[in-house]
């Protein structure tokens, strides 16, 4: 381990000595400190040409870093400056304009093995969000935005919180899960966990991009009612909670425009109804027009200038884009730069500290872990055991897997597990996108450290008959299974892939003492549920990620997450989104060829469709409550090696507030994210609670707490589409209390004056 980090030491201390920093600091009136960000941007956009203005609001190209190699192009002068991020914007030394160093950093800064830079692997978002802890969210963000600082970056494109409607959908494991409350508050703590390191922080994609089949060209059809209250509920909590300097907006289409030329979406909702001062920044390739996306709120292309560069300074110039309009644009980034810092504190490059690192990407990665099932008390297992431990399947004598796409962080000492050679006919993107990717951190390794006194053995599963055996001849059998998920590709099906069901069952069927560790990107669907023992999700675990699992198997760590989308037992139980004209497959084919030049992707799949998702607002538990489906696993669920009592509910509708007593009823310490969830009176016509506060609260055994949790105002309203605005309906709210979306001990109700 010492020689291996003593390794990135060198390599990235070797990187950093090869480029320069960005140009020197201001001197000019913006630049005084104690002025507040709009008054500096202000002052700063009076002084800017036209042209400099020009050059604030696009980026220079698709490939933008020293290495092109991979691309056969000469790279030009200008990108000697460039990071090697996602995306670059040179400076404007006259003015003293930082250079813009922009990049993919949801779960740890991405992209980094190129340029010979070291960065940590965090859990999936999913797994942060399945923790329930918003001081962590902060943590784990503030990580990650001191990694980016140490490797010279000053925006991060990390801030993935589109939520989880559809669970085949690839990208799930970067985004916050399916309620808009919790993933709009992690959200919030998120973007500001980044920004309080001086990193302009970003939430995306704006919005309702809950696909990746289509999703360059699918329209999403929505009443307003149904968008406001779920997709765009968690951006305006997020947005007005967090205050991101950024939002990007998606690839899709909302009701016919494409979301960055989107007048509903960005200048009349997130601009004007929200008040917000930031900048909208284009995903990549997502731009489609000039006058259109500039009039419309559009304030930045990215990665390219095909719309933004000569062409808006023509439609300026003619008066087809006020010019009052440009220099919007440019006030927005500017005070976004400056409220976060970027010009007063310029990124020293440094060695990330990788300890810090390993400490909170382990603790988050343990506080993400869901005990899904744990009959007879199976776990936590006895360090001190003897006999023989059968550890099976998923890699585990390697490492952990992680999610692919943009979001991939690439992995210290490379990747664990050599990929399978690539499929005939697999595209360039497929590889991209397609390979699995697992993390230096074995859990077979932690699980040998763990019970010294055992016997622990492994078998790769291929076999399966030959795995049968060896768990026959254990006291015990550990099954690790896997789903990779990516960016790019959506899943065909929930059902763990590659003869993984059928190892689990013939597992089982050898061994009663069968124990199943998932790492998934989404949710999973478990014919064998009932002939196992145990089942942890541990989602993506991160570099720490196979000791957070043996912590938590050996009851070192006692489990609280609960989960933040809901298991179906099949995807038939889903509600079914209605395609609308010629639906492309579901699938990889959808995507087009990204490579060579970007912008061609767009040509090649033109091809629109529409497509409406019939629940609404009501994503998730809310489609399973009102269609009275039983899912596999509910929302808000998850089991702890200890047990709680709620009692005595009080309501004070004045405050909006709902208080109870949580007692820790079992032998161990734990947490548990105790939850309140409210029905609207009848005249809302739902048939679904809405999650509306919580609160995760340690306790001793026998300890008790009085435990307060407000309700969030906007979980209290419904949206009216005709008045444009949210609405608290008169009536009686009911309210519950308790440890998941479908086990409410407390019930009470509530009359809001
Ligand atoms: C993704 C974004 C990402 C961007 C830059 C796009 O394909 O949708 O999430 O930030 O690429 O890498």
């Amino acid at each position: 381990m010492r020689w291996f980090c003593a390794g990135i030491l060198l390599f990235s201390s070797f990187a950093m000595a090869q480029f320069p920093g960005g140009p020197p600091p201001a001197k000019g009136p913006w630049s005084n400190p104690k002025l507040p960000p709009e008054e500096r941007a202000r002052l700063l956009v009076q002084a800017m040409t036209l042209d400099e203005k020009i050059q604030m609001v696009h980026g220079i190209g698709w490939f933008f870093g020293p290495d092109m190699s991979f691309t056969g192009q000469a790279p030009p002068p200008i990108v000697y400056r460039s990071n090697g991020g996602g995306g670059f914007i040179p400076g404007i030394p006259r003015l003293g304009v930082p250079d813009l160093q922009l990049n993919d950093a949801m779960v740890g800064s991405g992209g980094g093995a190129r340029m010979g830079r070291y960065s940590t692997a965090m859990p999936s978002a999913l797994a942060l969000a399945s923790s329930w802890d918003p001081d962590l969210a902060r943590e784990y963000a503030a990580l990650i935005g001191k990694e980016l600082r140490d490797q010279g970056f000053n925006i991060t494109l990390g801030g993935g919180m589109n939520l989880t409607r559809e669970p085949r959908n690839g990208r799930n494991f970067e985004y916050l899960g399916e309620d808009p409350l919790l993933a709009g508050r992690m959200a919030a703590h998120y973007v500001q966990g980044k920004q309080s390191q001086g990193i302009v922080g970003i939430l995306k994609h704006y919005a309702l991009n809950h696909q990746e089949s289509g999703r360059y060209f699918v329209n999403v059809r929505m009443p307003r009612k149904g968008a406001r209250e779920s997709e765009l509920l968690a951006f305006e909590i997020a947005v007005k909670e967090g205050q991101p300097g950024s939002v990007m907006c998606a690839y899709n289409l909302y009701e016919g425009d494409y979301a960055c030329e989107n007048a509903y979406l960005l200048n009349e909702v997130l601009k004007k109804e929200w008040g917000w001062q930031g900048f909208v920044m284009s995903d990549w390739g997502a731009t489609h027009s000039t006058v259109k996306a500039a009039v419309n709120g559009l304030d930045m292309e990215m990665p390219g200038d095909t719309f933004f560069g000569e062409a808006l300074k023509a439609a300026v110039e003619k008066g087809e884009v006020p010019a009052a309009r440009l220099d919007d644009m440019v006030q927005r980034i500017a005070w976004a730069l400056f409220r976060a810092g970027v010009f007063d504190r310029r990124p020293q490059r440094q060695v990330p500290d990788i300890f810090r690192g390993f400490e909170v990407a382990q603790k988050a990665a343990e506080a993400g872990i869901v005990l899904l099932k744990n009959d007879r008390a199976i776990l936590p297992l006895d360090p001190q055991m003897k006999g023989a431990i059968a550890v099976i399947g998923g890699h585990a004598d390697a490492g952990v897997l992680s999610g692919g796409g943009s979001a991939q962080v690439d992995p210290a000492g490379g990747n664990a597990v050599t990929p399978p050679p690539p499929k005939p006919g697999s595209t360039l993107l497929d590889m991209i996108f397609g390979t699995p990717v697992y993390h230096r951190s074995a859990p077979l390794k932690a699980i040998q450290a763990m019970a010294a006194n055992a016997k622990v053995s492994f078998h790769d599963g291929k076999d399966i008959a030959g795995a049968a055996s060896l768990a026959k001849s254990a006291a015990l059998a550990i099954v690790f299974a896997v789903q990779h998920t990516s960016e790019g590709k959506d899943l065909a099906s929930l059902a763990l892939p590659d003869r993984q069901e059928d190892l689990i069952a013939a597992v089982a069927a050898a061994n009663p003492r069968t124990v199943v560790v998932l790492e998934s990107g989404t949710a999973v669907k478990m014919p064998w549920l009932g002939r196992v023992a145990a089942v942890v999700e541990a989602w993506y675990p991160g570099i720490r990620g196979g000791e957070a699992i043996a912590n938590v198997l050996f009851g070192r760590v006692n489990p609280s997450g609960k989960l933040a989308i809901t298991f179906p037992k099949s995807e038939d139980d889903l509600a079914q989104p209605r395609l609308v004209e010629q639906p492309p497959a579901r699938g990889p084919q959808d995507m087009g060829p990204m490579f060579p030049g970007g912008p061609a992707m767009l040509r090649v799949n033109t091809r629109q469709f529409d497509l409406e998702y019939p629940e609404g607002a009501r994503a998730g538990y809310k489609w399973f409550q009102s269609m009275k489906r039983e899912p596999l696993f509910p929302f808000g669920y998850g089991l702890s090696y200890t047990s709680f009592a709620y009692s005595d509910l009080r309501v004070d509708a004045a405050r909006r507030e709902v208080t109870f007593t949580l007692r820790n009823t079992g032998q161990r310490e734990g947490a548990e994210v105790a939850q309140v969830y409210v029905q609207l009176p009848a005249s809302a016509g739902e048939e679904f609670r809405r999650l509306a506060g919580w609160q995760k609260v340690t306790l001793k055994p026998g300890e008790s707490r009085t435990v307060t949790v407000a309700l969030h105002p906007l979980t209290l309203a419904v949206f009216d589409e005709k008045a444009n605005r949210w609405d608290t309906p008169r009536g009686t709210f009911r309210v519950f209390a308790g440890g998941s979306s479908a086990d409410t001990p407390l019930s009470g109700e509530m009359t809001l004056p």
